[in-house]
């Protein structure tokens, strides 16, 4: 790989772009500003664009009539590096162990979206020119939801019409098995307080008399699955799309180990999960319900006999063709409610959501996404679906009317949004070859 590429991949993990903490908003809007310079070299019309929250890049070549147009997205903000103590190196001083890099980005996706401007940069040089009309989205919000995305998308819908998205910010099934992914979970979130007296209180002088918020929050809790690991509340199975055969034994056929991969990786003492389903299946094709945070109460070294005031946890709801997010909030609430133990009273806020996102693997785009990976890996694709969620790939469809091609590159060790996140230079060097591939098949060249 040439030199300059991972000078330019250190830089790009270099800048702390979270976009979650508003402390950090100038280091995410110098990470933009860098891309537009990176992009305006390689000689890409660029432009920022600013947002309520961070800005978008966008950049484009000169689009002749003839040729296919197509739309590559990815994201320059990351999650959180925390808890730091658990990095074997600073988070954003990115180190090369054993042909890995190690950063916060690396995989997630500083390290997917460069592959594509790479491949990008090597077509220019080579050619002087891509087979295909481009738009480059690189946007700093989708580990927040994407937000402003919607809006910008409304608002040049015009100018972005394309034929197809392509997106690499999903995994691969195993390293060196190249992955078409045709399916994302959605998901949708709340967060629930439940309070009782005005103020905490000595749980000597007032325990017995009421009701303690953190023990109701906990009882509420547990109503929210069955012992078989099923969602108890009522109706949030009744637009779920059962799974079709062919792809129940697609994913029994995989060339992997899934059970075996995720006690390993995890190193949880057991799997655990709805009854019937298999762990693929649970993770690509249910919808879940998640405490994602706990907390009230004192947390403090030693005892301290008291019963706090209030309680809250943050709860997300993934979802799966064909449920409705909010109508998902709604059943909720509604259990919620119902099932709230007397003696304190709740508040629920809602916060942001995505919708879930299937398509078809033997389209036209989606051989031609295939063929590409194919080339770029010397190797057979597995078609799955993924457990995660990108909010906009659903808008792509119903603001531009495109379909989008989910072609990942993270490793199922890759650690994303966990420490020591990590991803191997060969990705990086199989993505600039995809990007190529798909440009090229795609262009028809
Ligand atoms: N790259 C992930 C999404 C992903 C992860 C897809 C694994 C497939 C497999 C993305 O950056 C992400 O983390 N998305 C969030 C979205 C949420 C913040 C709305 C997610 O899935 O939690
Ligand atoms: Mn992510």
């Amino acid at each position: 790989m040439r030199d300059s590429h991972l000078d330019d991949y250190f830089t790009f993990l270099r800048f702390p772009s979270i976009s979650t903490d508003s402390s950090y908003k100038e280091k995410v809007a110098e990470c933009a500003h860098w891309l537009v310079e990176k992009l305006k070299r390689l000689g890409l019309e660029t432009q920022l664009i600013s947002t309520a929250g961070h800005p978008i890049v966008w950049a484009k070549n000169k689009h002749q009539s003839g040729r296919k147009t197509v739309m590559i997205y990815g994201h320059y903000d990351v999650q959180p590096p925390d808890p730091l103590e658990l990095w074997d190196s600073p988070p954003f001083d990115p180190v090369l162990k054993n042909g890995y890099v190690y950063a916060r980005g690396a995989t997630d996706n500083k390290g997917q979206i460069l592959a594509h401007i790479l491949g990008i940069e090597e077509s220019l040089t080579e050619n002087g020119d891509l087979p295909v009309n481009l738009h480059l989205i690189v946007e700093g919000e989708e580990e927040i939801g994407s937000g402003s995305l919607p809006g910008f998308l409304k608002e040049h819908r015009s100018s972005l019409g394309c034929d197809i998205v392509v997106v690499s910010d999903t995994g691969m099934v195993a390293r060196n098995t190249p992955t078409l992914s045709y399916g994302l979970r959605g998901v949708t979130a709340c967060e629930v307080k439940v309070t009782g007296a005005k103020m905490d209180l000595h749980s000597g002088v007032f325990g017995g008399a009421v009701a303690n918020p953190i023990t109701a929050l906990a009882r509420l809790l547990a109503t929210l699955h069955d012992d078989n690991g099923q969602v108890a509340i009522e109706g949030f199975y009744d637009d779920v799309k059962p799974l079709e055969e062919w792809e129940r034994e697609a994913w029994r056929k995989l060339p992997i180990d899934a059970d075996k991969e995720f006690l390993s990786e995890t190193g949880a003492p057991a799997l655990f999960g709805e009854k019937d389903f298999t762990t693929l299946e649970r993770i690509w094709a249910r919808p879940t319900a998640e405490i994602n945070g706990i907390g009230g109460g004192y947390q403090g070294p030693g005892t301290k006999t008291v019963i706090a005031s209030h309680a809250m946890a943050k709860l997300t709801f993934r979802l799966v063709p064909n449920q409705d997010g909010d109508k998902i909030l709604k059943l909720a609430h509604k259990h919620l409610e119902k099932h709230l133990p007397p003696g304190v009273t709740m508040e629920i806020t809602d916060g942001h959501s995505g919708p879930w996102y299937i398509t078809d693997p033997h389209s036209a785009y989606g051989k031609a996404a295939q063929k590409a990976l194919r080339e770029a890996f010397g190797k057979d694709v597995a078609l799955i679906r993924e457990g995660g969620s990108i909010p906009i790939v659903s808008q792509f469809r119903d603001i531009l009317g495109a379909e989008t091609l989910l072609l990942g590159l993270a490793l199922p060790d890759c650690r994303a949004h966990s420490p020591n996140e990590n991803f191997p230079l060969e990705n990086l060097e199989n993505g600039i070859k995809m990007n190529k591939a798909i440009l090229r098949e795609i262009g028809g060249k």
